[in-house]
């Protein structure tokens, strides 16, 4: 029984944003309502900010940081709700595709000036693949934006999915009043206050009632009208199951540095939310309350000390409850394994836990035995699926400056392969060994700690590469045929899976047009 409630007080959910939409800044307003934090700032003078190439040591210095505040969980009316931090600087966009595995839904963060931009298409792209419940948060009302109906537009055009707006502003920018909820026809108006919580807002379920006149002046009033009519007649009713089903994303507008319009987002996401999912292995789908425990890893940070190898695993819990101290089984190693030092990640604090929960998030100790996507249970032997590797951008072969140091160098690129820092693809042609990354930044990351954390030097010559395909096919002898024909373009990922690697996309699509039976796919999960 006592699980069952835990999972059912439980919200697991990420803030995705194109950089500067408001993230950082949602995040921390939600943590004051949750009474998880004290004062604006704390989680900002966290954030990873990304302004020269230059700065990456201090990047680097700050992900350390960034631990304690890669999971946050606070308590709010009776639920438990565990927020993901997911880097906003795309040269981490791995990290966030990862963490997108462990949540169950999520919150888009769209700044009204600039609309839907480049990175949060990318990461619905990643929402889509697993149906993932998404919530719109409309920022910056306070500034002069883009009218609504064309952002709700905009939405379903570039993110491909319907929208259902459940509250609507009264103007926008200097002229903002405030934002009108059609969950329980309310009104709350702008005060424009940095440091307040906005409090409960003036009920108005009537749209004719003359206050609404005297509250934010005759025009407005009546734009307002004009506009729920319009939009209770164009949109459907909204349907918390098919929101659920990642089919149509509630809309919230607001100003979240003014913590306006915060508390209808958050009251509402606990209402629609869905509570920890079942999640399928290669076996089965393995449901929240089961009693044996099971879960799978998303992250691993290696720790900023150099003198110490360890490493916080970050576990998602599927199933059942783990325990501290408990043992466990390893799937991969295929051996019983047993965490003593387990934290959990209430607000900024690490805490030790003894027990965690369906959709709880623990960081594990580790000195090396665990990689992401491996899979810990009481026995059963599936392991999880979906932890995707996407194709990267930039590719660069690893040219070894030190001969001697060569087992360091292996064994360097392989951990931080296995932190998900890049992606390591090796070529059975003359053991070439390629890095393939999402952005430059990586390239300085991993020199500069293979020198100092393995004594391991490498320069990185870069490859004219615009792909790495996955492939595929249930023919087995024409993919025999393929391997032998493109050997020069083959070469494996960190799992032994086959890689095709493509130079131009003309060529690419030449070499699909000859040869149909084989798939190609940009990422390893398909
Ligand atoms: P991110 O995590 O998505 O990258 O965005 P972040 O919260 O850091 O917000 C980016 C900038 O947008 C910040 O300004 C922040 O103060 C501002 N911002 C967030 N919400 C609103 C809003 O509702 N209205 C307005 N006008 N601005 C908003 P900054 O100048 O980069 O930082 P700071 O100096 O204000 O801390």
């Amino acid at each position: 029984m006592a699980l069952k409630e835990e999972i059912a007080k439980r919200r697991t959910f990420g803030i995705i944003s194109h950089p500067d939409a408001g993230k950082t800044t949602l995040t921390e307003k939600l943590l004051l309502f949750g009474g998880a934090i004290q004062s604006a700032g704390a989680v900002k003078s966290n954030k990873i900010k990304m302004h020269a190439r230059s700065d990456w040591m201090e990047i680097e210095k700050q992900r350390g940081i960034s631990v304690a505040t890669s999971v946050m969980g606070f308590n709010y009316k009776d639920k438990k709700i565990n927020i993901l931090d997911t880097p906003g600087h795309q040269d981490f966009a791995e990290d966030t595709y990862r963490t997108l595995t462990a949540v169950d839904s999520v919150i888009m963060v769209i700044d009204c000036v600039k609309g839907v931009e480049m990175q949060t298409e990318k990461l619905m792209e990643v929402c889509r693949m697993r149906n993932t419940p998404v919530i719109c948060f409309i920022n910056k009302l306070d500034r002069e934006g883009r009218d609504p109906y064309d952002l709700l537009d905009e939405i379903e055009e570039k993110l491909r999915i319907k929208v259902r707006p459940l509250s609507w502003p009264i103007s926008m920018g200097k002229t903002f009043k405030g934002v009108y909820s059609l969950v329980n026809n309310s009104l709350h108006l702008f005060k424009g206050s940095k440091s307040k919580l906005d409090g409960e807002g003036l009920n108005i379920t009537d749209l004719s009632d003359p206050q609404l006149d005297t509250e934010v002046g005759e025009n407005d009033a009546n734009q307002l009208r004009e506009d729920v009519e319009l939009i209770e007649g164009v949109y459907s009713k909204f349907d918390v199951e098919e929101y659920r089903a990642g089919k149509v994303a509630p809309v919230f507008f607001g100003s979240a540095v003014n913590n306006f319009g915060v508390k209808e987002l958050l009251d509402s996401f606990i209402d629609f939310a869905p509570e920890p999912l079942p999640r399928e292995t290669e076996e089965r789908l393995v449901k929240p309350d089961e009693n044996k425990f099971s879960g799978f890893i998303f992250k691993i940070h290696a720790n900023m000390d150099p003198n110490h190898r360890n490493r916080i695993a970050f576990a998602r819990i599927c199933a059942g409850k783990f325990e501290r101290g408990k043992n466990y089984f390893h799937v991969r190693d295929n051996k019983k394994i047993r965490f003593s030092n387990t934290t959990m990640f209430m607000a900024q604090e690490k805490e030790l836990v003894d027990e965690a929960w369906p959709g709880d998030i623990v960081g594990l100790y580790d000195t090396g035995n665990l990689k992401i996507g491996d899979t810990l249970s009481e026995g059963e032997k599936g392991m999880y699926k979906g932890i995707p590797s996407f194709s990267p951008e930039i590719f660069k072969e690893v040219i070894n400056k030190d001969a001697m140091k060569t087992k360091q160098l292996e064994k360097g690129l392989n951990q931080l392969m296995e932190e998900g820092v890049a992606q390591l693809f090796s070529y059975e042609l003359g053991a070439r060994k390629v890095v393939g990354t999402v952005g430059a930044l990586q390239f300085e990351v991993i020199q500069h700690r293979l020198k100092n954390e393995y004594n391991a030097s490498c320069d990185f010559m870069p490859m004219n590469l615009y792909k790495a395909c996955w492939i595929h096919s249930t023919d087995k002898k024409k993919l025999n045929e393929f391997i032998d024909s493109k050997f020069r373009h083959i070469a494996k990922d960190k799992d032994g899976k086959l890689v095709f690697m493509a130079e131009s996309k003309a060529w690419l699509s030449m070499v699909q047009d000859n040869f149909p039976e084989i798939e190609f796919h940009f990422t390893s999960e398909f």
